[in-house]
């Protein structure tokens, strides 16, 4: 079978499909290098002296480990000299990174989750890479806050990598979903999914739910309904997986389908609710819709919603869309 490296997918969309320019190709094959880079880091373990916290609190008041803080690292040392970018921010920094005057700048904003998941790096279960590109919108600087402040339908692009048993990448340009898989020994992401779809119904839902007691009503009566199995409503059983790395939870939801679910709550509420909307929630949207998906805060379309700042968090529904739509009328009804 002729295999489809990532270079070449990028350069057969950007010749035949016009999905994308030289800049946006150079943006996610450099991204897809750092990529590689954090997963080689993640591989070496207890090895490398990677393991364990940093010692260090990020904005969110979140303890950084080792690999969230080189990760980032990785990411803006990678990404910030190749002049197609005029600003990045992360959920690992404060506010926009600025580009150093010695570099060009260019017309795109690139915004990430350096490591999701980071709770599992310790006990070696899968995390990743969540990324997302914007435009920058005009008059606007790339190191200020507000460029990066569009809803998530103007994304141009996103993607994830997952450092699983195999590391996979993930993208979208607008135009489907595709999964690549790093060939360690060539180096290289190869095309092994092309229009990846997600199953409009499941039988699996991904909650915490250590939560139970925090939930709204129509969260609540979903997964009754779920956990009631064959006997209650739903007439069917269904199955339970929470990885706790929102990346692998959403790469099983895209090859088998499900939903997965981090609603408001009480415990979340004065902060919006648990996952950011830009590095995390938008970007798995992005994905999920063009996947043939839904994504929804229970209330509106994530996609839809807009950001008042650049840590903001929103509650997150997504996946297999029949069962989005059942959790939407859920709310809706309440
Ligand atoms: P991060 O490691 O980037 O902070 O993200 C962790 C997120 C997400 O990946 C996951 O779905 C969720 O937090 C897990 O939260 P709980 O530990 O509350 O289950
Ligand atoms: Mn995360
Ligand atoms: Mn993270």
């Amino acid at each position: 079978m002729k295999s489809i490296s990532l270079t070449r997918f990028l350069i057969e969309e950007q010749r035949h499909q016009h999905h994308i320019g030289a800049d946006l190709r150079l943006l996610i094959e450099v991204v897809a290098r750092a990529c590689k880079s954090i997963s080689i880091a993640i591989g070496k373990g207890a090895l490398d002296g990677v393991l364990g916290n940093a010692g260090t609190d990020n904005v969110q008041g979140e303890a950084q480990k080792k690999l969230d803080v080189l990760s980032n690292e990785i990411l803006l040392e990678a990404n910030e000299w190749g002049g197609h970018l005029a600003g990045l921010a992360s959920e690992e920094m404060d506010g926009p990174h600025t580009i150093p005057t010695e570099y060009p700048r260019g017309g795109y904003l690139l915004v990430f989750d350096p490591l999701d998941g980071s709770s599992n790096i310790d006990v070696n279960i899968s995390v990743g890479t969540i990324f997302s590109v914007l435009r920058c919108p005009n008059g606007i600087n790339g190191d200020e806050e507000r460029a990066f402040l569009q809803p998530g339908a103007k994304q141009v692009a996103a993607g994830y990598t997952v450092y699983g048993p195999s590391t996979t990448l993930v993208l979208t340009v607008g135009s489907g979903v595709h999964m690549f898989t790093l060939d360690r020994e060539v180096g290289s992401f190869v095309l092994t999914q092309r229009d990846v779809k997600i199953p409009a119904d499941t039988k699996e839902f991904a909650i915490n739910m250590s939560n139970q007691r925090f939930w709204e009503a129509p969260v609540h009566r979903y997964i009754s309904e779920c956990v009631a199995g064959k006997e209650g409503p739903r007439g069917k059983d269904f199955n339970m997986r929470w990885v706790a790395s929102m990346v692998a939870d959403v790469h099983r939801i895209l090859t088998r389908g499900g939903i997965f679910m981090y609603p408001l709550d009480s415990k979340t509420k004065d902060k919006g609710g648990k996952l950011r909307l830009l590095y995390e929630a938008n970007p798995m949207s992005f994905i999920v819709e063009q996947a043939g998906g839904a994504a929804t805060t229970g209330r509106q379309r994530i996609l839809d919603v807009p950001p008042t700042s650049l840590h903001q968090r929103v509650p997150v529904i997504l996946g297999s869309k029949n069962e989005v739509e059942r959790v939407t009328a859920y709310h809706a009804g309440t």
